[in-house]
């Protein structure tokens, strides 16, 4: 251990985040090799650029944005009919498989556990896991297949969410035989002088790098292999806090194949102009999405000859992939953003400080990044009443809370 630590120490020195080491006696054995190994995989040069970055706007400003074609699928007519065929007969061929981002920590809503174990108020009180699982489990039965479901979880709520499970019987589906589960990578966290944070536990402060760490993740841990073995060639990928999200979608699918492109997403159109979402758009050619901070009012207010938005098509992250897709989405390096949140930490002198507004940045890669990766992709654009119904946060801020939830998920399965 000397060795190393002498190591650590000099990289440390090189980089003055030497505080790291201030409460090292204290820990036990385990912990501090932990803790050697933590710092020795920091990529400091990554994490102090990423902190200089902090200091300039993320800025895209020379980039050329044009609008992006969609389809909307309640106005396919015939084409409606055709598509659907050619998604069911790839759905009951097993080509489908759902994974569900579950890594977030969810600070908005303020639930204390993994978000996907939320009870939303429903007269059953199921949680959001068991509200997506629910409906997997009722569109494989119109196929006669098991949709296979991977899991995306954080270091931080791992355990937790596995516990979850187990006690439900993973509502059904065999663990690593239809369900499995993988841990996403994550960053230190750094305070407004760019200094890692220590967390409560003695180590490392580090938090998920966001959804866009999903492809890097999938492949890391084997899950596209694991994939390829099961036969599958398309995955949807979603969110576990929508809890309308509709991970079947025949006619999505016949999309993405009778147009042959690797990536289908859903969009759902703006409620107003000014609504803040970020929208798809072409960014220098290439498929992306425009985040609502960098749209100006005019292109915001842009409409077509048919009076309908030029950028009105949000982002719901909802999205088909092939698995070839995301094999090179996972071996590509996305941009991190930052985000200014609030971590508890241990001091320099060793006290726990629990701040009451943000002190430390997180950063993460966001999924639509990794959009421009592909040369084409197909857009389908659904009903915001049947397909979204976000928990984003808790019920006093009045918008995308458990309440909307529950009344939009109530509303939609009275229609059903
Ligand atoms: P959000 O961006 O809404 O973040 O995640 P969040 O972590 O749930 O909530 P806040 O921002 O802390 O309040 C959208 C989806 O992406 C997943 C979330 O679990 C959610 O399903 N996600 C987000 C991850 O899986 N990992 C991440 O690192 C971030």
């Amino acid at each position: 251990m000397e060795d190393a630590l002498d190591e650590v120490r000099s990289v440390l020195k090189k980089y003055n985040q030497e505080h790291l080491l201030n409460g090292f006696e204290k820990l036990d054995d385990k912990k501090k090799q932990t803790l050697i190994d933590q710092i020795l995989n920091i990529d400091f040069e990554l994490i102090n650029s990423l902190y200089i970055n902090t200091k300039n706007d993320f800025c895209n400003n020379n980039d050329k944005i044009e609008p992006m074609d969609y389809l909307d699928k309640y106005k396919l007519n015939e084409e409606y009919k055709y598509y659907e065929n050619i998604g069911k007969q790839a759905i009951k061929s097993g080509k489908l498989a759902a994974v569900t981002m579950a890594g977030g920590q969810g600070t908005r809503l303020g639930h204390d556990g993994p978000k996907g174990t939320y009870d939303i108020g429903l007269d059953s009180h199921k949680s959001l896991f068991e509200l997506l699982c629910d409906s997997l489990k009722e569109e494989g039965q119109k196929y006669g297949v098991t949709i296979p479901w991977f899991i995306m979880t954080s270091r931080e709520n791992n355990e937790e969410t596995l516990e979850f499970f187990e006690k439900n019987k993973f509502f059904g589906y065999k663990k690593d035989k239809d369900i499995f589960f993988f841990i996403q990578s994550e960053l230190p966290m750094v305070d407004t002088e760019g200094k890692i944070l220590i967390g409560e536990d003695g180590l490392i402060k580090q938090a998920a790098d966001g959804h866009g760490g999903i492809y890097e993740a999938l492949v890391n841990n084997g899950m596209t292999e694991k994939m390829k073995q099961l036969n599958i060639e398309w995955v949807f990928i979603g969110g576990v806090d929508n809890c309308l999200v509709k991970m079947v979608d025949p006619v999505l699918m016949g999309v993405a194949i009778d147009k042959k492109v690797t990536v289908a997403c859903k969009s759902i159109v703006k409620a107003n102009p000014h609504e803040k979402v970020g929208v798809f758009c072409k960014r220098n050619g290439k498929p992306g999405v425009i985040e609502y901070s960098e749209i100006t009012d005019e292109m915001a207010e842009a409409v077509d000859d048919n009076g309908e938005l030029l950028y009105g098509e949000s982002h719901i992250l909802c999205n088909l992939f092939s698995v070839e897709a995301i094999e090179r989405m996972g071996t590509t390096p996305l941009p991190y953003h930052s985000a200014y949140k609030k971590a508890k930490y241990i001091d320099k002198e060793g006290n726990l400080v629990v701040p009451d507004s943000p002190n430390a940045y997180k950063f993460e890669a966001f999924l639509f990044d990794a959009f421009g990766e592909v040369d084409d992709m197909a857009i389908l654009r659904v009903k915001r009443e049947e397909e979204f119904a976000p928990v984003k946060n808790a019920d006093d801020a009045g918008v995308d809370c458990p309440s909307t939830a529950r009344k939009l998920y109530q509303e939609f399965y009275s229609t059903k």
